[in-house]
């Protein structure tokens, strides 16, 4: 999605402005733009394309050695197609703004303002913006800013140079992320902090309708009524390397390589003498157990990652857990209450749709938990209580070490859980919890074995479709390598529950349709197995990923990738490790550009 930067210090702007962009590229985007002053006049430069295009187009109109105050964006197309005049900043020769979100009342703000007379040249929402601030302005950013937060509706984080200002940035956020950098004489907006980290660590978080005045190589922070407001500095527990791509040819496999010590990290903390313990977030055992029901909400990755805690608190724990899409929860009418618990999974915690569940579950009066990985972001803010999965930056665009580290946390849930309602022992309790410290180690052995991936995705880089299939959790592993492939191979490829294979959906397979079978599940496996042989007979391709010590035979599958062996139910967390892997090596035999994958945006800030 979108992403906002701005400067204001002794640095050459246009260098600052552009180096910062270039660490929100894995956000998705289709155009870019900066807003710099030169003597005295707002210069602005956009383009359709990528930040190297806007580069040369900057280095063209001689703006390189801009001032030292400016404001950057980039732009994923909602409101009006990817294009030079659809691009950030808008605005005129008095005031420029970038934006990240939707104006969704900016029909009606565009008639009234087209009715005194300005003339609308872009088809974007944020346009309607920018004009506005025109209307208000009376020579005082600070009371027009005000009136223009009193008419807009939806979701913004602005950045907002004015002519009559030449030093100063200022910045406003609602639904959106922004956060306000400082270091030493100079001061940041940005959209995410890796933005920044080149620069400084230190940032406020900016809450909803403060305002933000960057000037004087100072940021100052203001409530909606423009009275000061002191904010806690937050320091990054991230540097640069964790942002960087560290030797690996993609942010991915970097990301899949890191899997072992985000677990550890995640992990770890939430041990006290060898049982789970998230006292820390105030979830206490007792009152864990005393909820009737567990919703989980959330999208993509890290809904699928819900689907495992479904499975796994279950089966553990007995209680009932419900998942659901984010985007279809709040439309459902969901029938919650103040004695459940609605745990929304975020790996940015800026996803709007699981922001907005949170939001209703809350009204409905439910206690809510978070499973977030960045730090102080909406979602976190949010929710009453939160569990930081401590993954580090995530910049590649499909999710892998954040489904990791979200599982192990519901693992970590499940186990006290169960042990709180007197399913399992203590003794078991901390076996079970020993046994996912060890999974970092396995993951390791794993990675060694990337070869076998390689191949299977050497026999799948031809292919216009693949299924995916399984039984119990071996189905929730397998949508998510389904979700991975497709994402970034653009080979269409479908997950099946393995018995609804023969309810319609069999009828595809042919010699030209892989079909990859999970079973580690072993008390499922010879159910899947003779699945997989129905498919082998109507001469469907097999691969079959299961335990390393399993035998699989040639009328089953074509081709094996072998697992350590963990208990099942901790299966997953292994399992999907291969699965990522073949998702990365079919796209990168493609020829893909694995990390930024065609239409897609890292950051879901928009419904
Ligand atoms: O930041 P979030 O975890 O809330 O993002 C949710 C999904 O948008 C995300 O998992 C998406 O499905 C990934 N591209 C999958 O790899």
């Amino acid at each position: 999605m979108c992403g906002i930067v701005g400067y204001v210090g002794k640095q050459e702007c246009t260098e600052v402005l552009l180096d910062a962009l270039s660490k929100l590229e894995y956000r998705g985007y289709d155009s870019a733009g900066i807003a710099v002053f030169q003597d005295g006049e707002i210069r602005v430069s956009k383009t359709k394309g990528r930040i190297a295009d806007l580069k040369e187009k900057i280095l063209k109109e001689g703006m390189i050695h801009g001032g030292s105050c400016g404001i950057g964006h980039t732009r994923w197309a909602t409101h009006g197609e990817p294009s030079d005049i659809n691009s950030h900043p808008h605005g005129n020769a008095e005031i420029s703004i970038v934006h990240n979100g939707i104006i969704e009342n900016y029909q009606k703000i565009k008639s009234f303002l087209e009715k005194h007379g300005y003339v609308f040249e872009s088809q974007t929402d944020t346009e309607t913006v920018a004009k506005l601030l025109n209307y208000y302005y009376n020579g005082d950013p600070m009371e027009t800013i005000q009136k223009v937060l009193g008419d807009i509706e939806g979701s913004y984080a602005l950045g907002i140079v004015f002519k009559d200002f030449p030093e100063s940035v200022y910045a406003v956020r609602k639904d959106s992320p922004l956060i306000v950098g400082v270091g030493e004489g100079e001061a940041f907006i940005a959209s995410d902090v890796p933005a920044i980290l080149k620069f400084t660590r230190n940032y406020y978080l900016l809450d909803t309708d403060e305002i933000a005045v960057l000037s004087g190589g100072r940021a100052q922070i203001f409530d909606k009524y423009g009275t000061p407001v002191e904010k806690e500095l937050m320091v990054a527990d991230w540097d640069m390397e964790a942002a960087e791509k560290g030797g690996y040819e993609h942010f991915m496999l970097k990301e899949i390589n890191e899997q072992p010590n985000a677990i550890k990290q995640t992990v770890s903390p939430r041990i006290k003498d060898g049982m789970p313990d998230f006292e820390e977030c105030g979830m206490t055992a007792e009152k864990l157990a005393s909820y009737n029901n567990i919703f989980v909400v959330a999208c993509g990755t890290a809904m699928h990652a819900g689907l495992v805690g479904k499975y796994v608190i279950e089966k553990l724990a007995r209680v009932p857990v419900t998942v659901d899409v984010a985007s279809e929860f709040r439309y459902r009418d969901p029938i919650i209450g103040s004695n459940d618990l609605v745990i929304v999974v975020s790996q940015s915690g800026e996803t709007a749709d699981t922001l907005e569940a949170l939001k209703l579950s809350k009204r409905l009066g439910a206690d809510t938990l978070a499973i977030v990985n960045v730090v102080g972001s909406s979602i976190a803010r949010e929710a009453d209580m939160v569990i930081y999965t401590h993954a580090g930056p995530e910049i590649s665009v499909a999710s892998t070490k954040a489904y990791s580290v979200q599982i192990s946390v519901f693992y970590l849930l499940a186990f006290l859980l169960s042990y709180a309602r007197k399913m399992i022992s203590e003794d078991e309790c901390r076996r079970l919890t020993s046994v996912l410290e060890s999974v970092p180690n396995m993951i390791d052995m794993i990675l060694k074995q990337e070869k076998s991936c390689q191949y299977v995705a050497s026999q799948l880089i031809n292919s216009e479709n693949l299924l995916y299939i399984g039984r119990g959790l071996d189905y929730a592993l397998s949508m998510e390598g389904s979700l991975k492939l497709k994402e970034i191979s653009y080979i269409h490829s479908e997950s099946y529950a393995a018995g609804e294979l023969k309810h319609g959906t069999i009828s595809l397979v042919t010699e030209s349709m892989p079909l990859i079978a999970v079973a580690t599940q072993r008390d499922l496996f010879d159910k899947t197995v003779s699945n997989a042989k129905e498919v082998k007979a109507r001469g469907g391709k097999v691969i079959f990923v299961t335990h390393d010590y399993i035998n699989v035979d040639d009328d089953v599958a074509d081709y094996k990738i072998g697992l350590p062996t963990v208990d099942d139910i901790l299966m997953p967390m292994l399992t999907v490790v291969p699965l990522q892997l073949i998702a990365y090596y079919t796209s990168v035999l493609r020829g893909n550009d694995v990390d930024k994958p065609r239409n897609l945006a890292k950051s879901v800030t928009v419904e």
